[in-house]
């Protein structure tokens, strides 16, 4: 495994991260109808991420598990049985991300970036997680009902109480994280260390406004769908699996089946035959290129539901890429035509 420095902070953590937000699934449904998490199967992948050399996981207070949205009998699920993994470990040896923002309940102050929701969230976080801090606490995405000094100091409140050590965003505008991070300079506490963005080969919108603004105040990026849900993989090419993301989740073929995306997959995929390595490995080692061609430091989150998976995404490490692979890489995928967003 390679470490790198999280952003500007003393913090290492793996070139990837573990995420939480879909697990592998069981078969048998739930009460409700949703299907249940195969929960040893979970275990054996943070277990083999761990040996790995895996130190950092990404999760939310809503996730589920097999849900893209989790509804509020459902939200809470994927921390607790994260919890229950991290036990036969020592807490130092693992950096613990999660999530604050959306529903997990439906009175008002159920959700939101206010100093009561937060306040509540961190406290059932731990309970779920079954630990005593949380490496990286991240706001989720924008509430515009709160000002952004009482979302901030709450957060550093927590800091102070030794309830979380650093703090991320994810999903905010570029002009929102610079009134952030500004206001957090003026008042001399703590900003973000961190941002949590859509980026992969297929999608590089963040590249435009986003990255720049970490770029500008050290922030590290995690980079969340790295293999676009799947679809850089390839599997789609043939149709769609049973058991796979897209076969549960209608919105995955919304946002990237389609002929032209197609075509620039099966261009990709061609050049990861012509080197001999996979389709994941090729995308993934594109993104670990780009940290040297951006100037930031970038960690794919990885959604793992097989451990084959794990062990074939960690080869990207060793992968070698030039100057006109990336380019390449690049116009093919520039290709791809991508519907709304199923995140
Ligand atoms: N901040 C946010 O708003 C936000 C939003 C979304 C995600 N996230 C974070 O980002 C993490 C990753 O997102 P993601 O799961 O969508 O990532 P992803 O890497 O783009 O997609 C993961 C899916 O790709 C397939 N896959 C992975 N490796 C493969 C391989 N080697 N060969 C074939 N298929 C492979 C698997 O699909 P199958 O299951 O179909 O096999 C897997 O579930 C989440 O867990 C979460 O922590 C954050």
């Amino acid at each position: 495994m390679k470490y790198v420095r999280f952003g500007e902070t003393g913090l290492t953590v793996s070139q990837f991260c573990l995420g939480a937000w879909h697990l592998p699934g069981s078969g048998v449904n739930d009460e409700f109808g949703i299907e249940k998490v195969d929960a040893e199967t979970f275990g054996r992948i943070v277990r083999k991420a761990y040996d790995l050399g895996i130190n950092f996981v990404d999760g939310a207070n809503r996730y589920h598990g097999r849900m893209s949205t989790a509804d509020l009998d459902h939200v809470g699920n994927s921390e607790k049985l994260l919890g229950a993994v991290l036990k036969d470990y020592e807490r130092e040896s693992w950096v613990v991300a999660t999530k604050v923002r959306g529903p997990m309940a439906p009175w008002p102050n159920g959700q939101g970036l206010s100093r009561k929701h937060i306040m509540w969230q961190i406290r059932e976080s731990l309970l779920r997680l079954d630990l005593d801090y949380v490496d990286l606490y991240q706001i989720h995405w924008e509430d515009n009902t709160t000002t952004n000094v009482e979302t901030l100091k709450a957060l550093n409140n927590l800091v102070d109480r030794g309830l979380v050590h650093y703090l991320g965003e994810s999903n905010h505008s570029p002009a929102n994280v610079v009134e952030f991070m500004e206001t957090a300079s003026r008042l001399q506490i703590e900003g973000f260390a961190s941002m949590q963005e859509p980026y992969n080969l297929l999608e590089r919108r963040v590249e435009g406004e986003t990255l720049p603004v970490a770029k500008k105040y050290g922030m590290a990026v995690m980079a969340y769908v790295p293999l676009a849900q799947g679809v850089l993989s390839g599997k789609y090419l043939s149709g769609v699996e049973a058991g796979s993301r897209a076969s549960y989740i209608s919105q995955v073929a919304g946002q990237y089946l389609n002929q032209e995306t197609a075509a620039a997959v099966g261009g990709l995929l061609e050049i990861a035959n012509e080197k001999g390595i996979t389709l994941p490995q090729l995308a993934l080692a594109w993104m670990l290129n780009k940290q040297v061609d951006l100037g930031l430091t970038i960690v794919p989150i990885l959604g793992i539901t097989k451990v084959a998976h794990l062990e074939d995404n960690v080869g990207s490490l060793d992968v070698r890429l030039t100057g006109d692979d990336m380019q390449r890489l690049e116009e093919i995928a520039a290709g791809a035509k991508l519907g709304p967003q199923s995140y």
